[in-house]
């Protein structure tokens, strides 16, 4: 190779190091840039959240009327728990169909002009029932996702393995933090073997819980993100996980399946001392209220999820008699089990002091079958 006079050299390693720069400048503005939209969009915005309606689990080829009461309501914001569609394919094409007939669903249309749809993925959405890191074709997916929720071409949700995303929502005194977890692309093998019960004792799923401190459900890179996000100030923080957290004894799919990593969820809430966290999930074709009790396994204040499934497919299980029923254990559970279509509800009444939440499980028509309510003074750290 030639060599360059010395001032060439210098010269090229000027160029070199200008042209370096110039990149790192445009990714660094890229970084505020995208983490100002991504991370703090509508931080400012003057309304507070008062109505914020969630769901999950909808069949794209069936008719979705469940959205009229849904936009009945005036949600702020409507959120996708995921399985949003059923994909189910390694065709991206295929994929890419699927998503469109989402799209062409009049009433779904209807929700997106009347308000913000934020979203996660779940399995059939990602591309295969109950797949995780190994399903091959996670970065197409992924864009197919973005596109379909319009994520702008530029931003770092395009450039990020994984579709989890955050924002903060409303003033100072009342922002609600929405966190949305990516539970599919780094989840490691489930693992089979569960064990049944005693006929009578409830339904179990086939999955064991793995103990092998290496299993993820979160990969590293969203677990510290996922810190940065609990460390910002929030008055109220909703966590959307698409499958189920709280239970650990049904053996079907939920962060049970992997209780390091349940634990150490339940841990960085307290160690970020992350005031105002309730829960959110979806997956598995039944809603339900639970409640985790302030304590030694848990925070130090009660930790409430609702699941809401399915928004257009409900579960097939019937009695004799008519009735949707499966008895399956769940330890954490607070009133009964809700089997028909349905979608999740959060009203926040910010006029009462101390703030109120109420948080449902609502029905097709619109009207509350399950509710917890409690004041937002309840999930304070120490
Ligand atoms: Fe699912």
């Amino acid at each position: 190779m030639a060599m360059l006079p010395s001032n060439q050299v210098g010269a090229r390693v000027t160029e070199v190091g200008r042209r370096l720069q110039l990149r790192l400048t445009f990714f660094l503005l890229l970084f505020v840039i995208g983490g100002i939209s991504w991370s703090y969009a509508d931080s400012a915005a003057e309304q507070p959240l008062r109505r914020i309606a969630f769901g999950s689990c909808a069949k794209q080829d069936q008719p979705q009327p469940i959205w009229d009461s849904i936009v009945d309501l005036k949600p702020q914001i409507f959120v996708f728990l995921g399985d949003n569609i059923y994909g189910d394919t390694n065709d991206m094409a295929v994929l890419k169909k699927k998503w469109d007939l989402l799209g062409a669903q009049p009433g779904y249309q209807k929700l997106k002009q009347s308000c913000p749809v934020l979203a996660t993925w779940d399995d059939h959405d990602f591309g295969a029932n109950d797949a995780g890191a190994e399903y091959p074709w996670k970065r197409d997916s992924q864009q197919l996702f973005l596109d379909f929720f319009d994520v702008p071409k530029d931003s770092l949700r395009r450039y990020q393995e994984g579709v989890y995303n955050s924002q903060i929502i409303g003033p100072l005194g009342q922002r609600v933090q929405i966190i949305l977890l990516d539970l599919r692309y780094f989840r490691s093998p489930l693992k089979l073997g569960f064990q049944p019960g005693e006929p009578g004792e409830g339904f179990r799923g086939k999955y064991a819980a793995d103990l092998d401190p290496s299993a993820r459900v979160l990969g590293d890179a969203q677990w510290k993100w996922l810190e940065e996000q609990l460390k910002l100030p929030a008055e109220l923080r909703i966590i959307g996980s698409s499958f189920q957290f709280l239970p650990d004894e049904h053996g079907s799919e939920a962060w049970g399946n992997f209780p390091l990593e349940r634990k150490r969820l339940l841990k960085l809430i307290r160690d970020t001392k992350a005031s105002g966290v309730i829960m959110i999930s979806g997956d598995r074709h039944l809603s339900e209220m639970m409640r985790l009790a302030p304590g030694a396994t848990g925070l130090d204040y009660p930790l409430f999820e609702a699941t809401s499934s399915s928004l257009n497919v409900p579960s097939g299980n019937f009695t004799k008699a008519g009735i949707r029923f499966m008895n399956e254990v769940n330890s954490y559970r607070v009133g009964l089990t809700y089997f028909d279509t349905n979608f999740g509800f959060i009203e926040v009444d910010w006029t009462a002091n101390p703030p109120v939440i109420r948080l449902q499980v609502r029905d097709e028509k619109g009207g509350p079958v399950l509710q917890q309510k409690f004041k937002l003074s309840d999930l304070q750290s120490p």
